[in-house]
């Protein structure tokens, strides 16, 4: 995992895997290329929030079946998380995507991801690695996309964007 600050490594590959692929949609959404479409902020904050739903998703999966014996205290930081984000995706919604939202959410990512790896996420994968656990695996971009669309859902969220930005 090369891409990946010595910081925000965990030991285990799946976890650090999906967290250097979580960094990737966030980087991408403070891409400044004036060359980019204007749709490319829109699709980067769409798939930050899926991918971000997905990884959480694939590590409480992970610590139900292998009875993680910190897990609610674990689960509690993800909800409190989800909660920031649902925020910040109600005030994209309201108020659009413009450069200063899209630095915000990128700032979000880029605090909170260090001090969780080092709180939680360790922990986490030292247990894992002793089960031989593995993460559910997100899924590809290409195997979202019918046709090269985004989904219906991905494109309602858009929508919102558009509609009040
Ligand atoms: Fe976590």
């Amino acid at each position: 995992m090369d891409t990946l600050p010595a910081v925000l490594r965990t030991g285990l590959n799946d976890i650090d895997e999906q967290h250097a692929h979580l960094l990737r949609w966030a980087d991408a959404l403070v891409k400044d290329d004036p060359d980019a479409p204007p749709e490319e902020r829109k699709r980067a904050f769409v798939f930050l929030l899926f991918y971000t739903a997905s990884h959480f998703a694939a590590e409480e999966d992970a610590m139900h079946t292998h009875g993680y014996p910190a897990i609610e205290a674990h689960c509690a930081r993800h909800v409190a998380f989800r909660g920031q984000v649902a925020a910040l995706r109600r005030e994209v919604e309201a108020h659009g995507l413009d450069q200063a939202a899209a630095r915000r959410i990128y700032q979000l990512v880029v605090d909170w991801l260090p001090r969780h790896v080092a709180e939680y996420d360790t922990p986490l994968s030292l247990f894992l690695a002793r089960t031989r656990a593995t993460l559910t695996p997100l899924p590809e971009v290409e195997d979202l996309l019918e046709d090269n669309e985004l989904p219906a859902w991905m494109e309602r969220v858009i929508e919102g964007m558009e509609r009040d930005g």
